[in-house]
């Protein structure tokens, strides 16, 4: 059981673990497996729930939406003209189909429980911690969507998937427009981007449906979603936990109300989002293990992700067996193994030493002679990475795709 101890418990606090260790090939199956719905609405920012079961519930608004828009032919022209809308205090450019500028209108609305003081302390949390936020929401959070079988699939076979450097400067415009001080109010861009997200996100329901690779249920459940909202906010939270991370109960506040409010504008019902940490906890343990498991797709994505990443780090000579360590030590040995990452037998055990320390450093807790030569050439990398991740993320704009993947 010790190998089950440090990793697995930042991805789901020991049930994904514990169904590897009981030899479950693909904890993903289970999801077929599992009866209804058990995590208590009354956790929740809503406080109670319909008692619908999220594995079965998409976006009952935006989805007819982008279907009609896709039939009358539009999507072009509703690309072209939100190009230009960025801010979240900007109107909305002339010329919108009336039904698409009524739905923008509306969910560009911040929820009634939104409370800015939170949202500020969430913000400062940002700031302080951007490296470790950095590390597990985009690299960690990456490496853990390729090992989620739907969203793999999802990514692989929809437009985004044939050029994922470009996908992934995309994703992260939300994750960087959700920073700044002032992300949901007036000069900020967050509930532009969330609203855009939700857009995409309804097109390719619509889209993947006609994908000859496609199978099985409409992709991006509310349950999908809530995975993907896990791997950014229970994981990382976990994370900076178990790295003795800093963190006030204001500031762990902040970023959950950060989180929570990215979910609600990403169209994630209330009664689904939950309302503490400790209930995130609980309900990232009964959805994680059950959406995860091994993909060739997974697999493939995971590698240009790696690669990527090694590029950025050296570029002319990859370093790919510290990245490969590294992307092992974030997302542990069983994701790793789903998503192909190969075994590097000196850098892993360094990289597992050597991270912990300077995290420990940085917070303080420690002294400098602790920490081994190992730790400042990932302080190195993960530099380089986030300066990247900053600058390369304004190139590029959210636009809703007009078809899958080509073939
Ligand atoms: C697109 C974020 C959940 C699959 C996007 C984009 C963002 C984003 C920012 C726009 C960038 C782009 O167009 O490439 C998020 C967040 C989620 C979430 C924050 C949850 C909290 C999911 C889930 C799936 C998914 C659960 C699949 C199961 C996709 C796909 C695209 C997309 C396929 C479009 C890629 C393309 O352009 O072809 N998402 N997403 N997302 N997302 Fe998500």
């Amino acid at each position: 059981m010790a190998e089950l101890s440090r990793r697995d418990i930042l991805i789901s606090g020991t049930t994904l673990g514990a169904l590897g260790a009981l030899g479950m090939a693909s904890p993903a199956q289970a999801d077929s497996l599992s009866d209804g719905w058990t995590w208590p609405a009354s956790g929740s920012v809503a406080g109670s729930g319909s008692g619908a079961d999220p594995r079965w519930v998409w976006d009952d608004v935006a989805d007819p939406l982008l279907a009609s828009l896709f039939d009358r032919g539009l999507i072009p022209e509703v690309n072209r003209l939100l190009y230009d809308w960025n801010r979240n205090d900007q109107p909305l450019p002339a010329g919108l189909p009336e039904d698409l500028r009524a739905f923008i209108e509306q969910a560009r609305q911040l929820p009634s429980w939104v409370h800015p003081a939170t949202l500020d302390a969430g913000a400062r949390f940002h700031v302080l911690k951007g490296n470790y936020i950095v590390v597990l929401t985009i690299v960690g959070a990456g490496m853990l969507a390729t090992a989620i079988p739907k969203e793999a699939r999802a990514v692989y076979y929809s437009a985004g998937g044939a050029d994922l450097k470009d996908r992934v400067a995309k994703t992260n415009i939300l994750a960087y427009a959700v920073r700044p001080q002032n992300a949901w109010a007036a000069g900020g861009t967050a509930v532009v981007e969330a609203v855009k997200t939700r857009l995409v996100h309804a097109a390719v329901r619509h889209l993947l449906k006609s994908s000859p690779h496609w199978s099985g249920p409409i992709p991006i459940s509310q349950e999908d979603m809530l995975v993907t909202w896990h791997t950014l906010a229970t994981y990382s939270m976990r994370g900076m936990r178990e790295w003795k991370v800093r963190i006030s109960s204001a500031e762990a506040a902040g970023y959950l109300h950060s989180l929570q409010v990215m979910g609600h504008m990403l169209g994630i019902r209330d009664e689904f989002l939950p309302a503490t940490w400790d209930s995130s906890y609980a309900q990232s343990d009964i959805v994680l293990p059950r959406n995860m498991g091994p993909t060739s797709e997974g697999v493939e994505l995971n590698a240009i992700l790696r690669g990527m990443l090694a590029e950025m780090t050296s570029p002319g000579s990859i370093d790919k067996p510290l990245v490969n360590a590294f992307s092992r030590y974030l997302t542990g040995n069983q994701v790793a193994d789903w998503n192909g990452i190969p075994r590097q037998p000196l850098s892993d055990p360094l990289v597992k030493a050597a991270w912990p320390l300077l995290v420990q450093f940085r917070e303080g807790l420690i002294g400098l002679p602790l920490v081994p030569a190992t730790a400042w050439l990932l302080d190195e990398m993960i530099k380089k990475w986030t300066t990247y991740y900053l600058t390369k993320g304004a190139q590029t704009k959210i636009v809703i795709p007009t078809g899958n993947r080509p073939s």
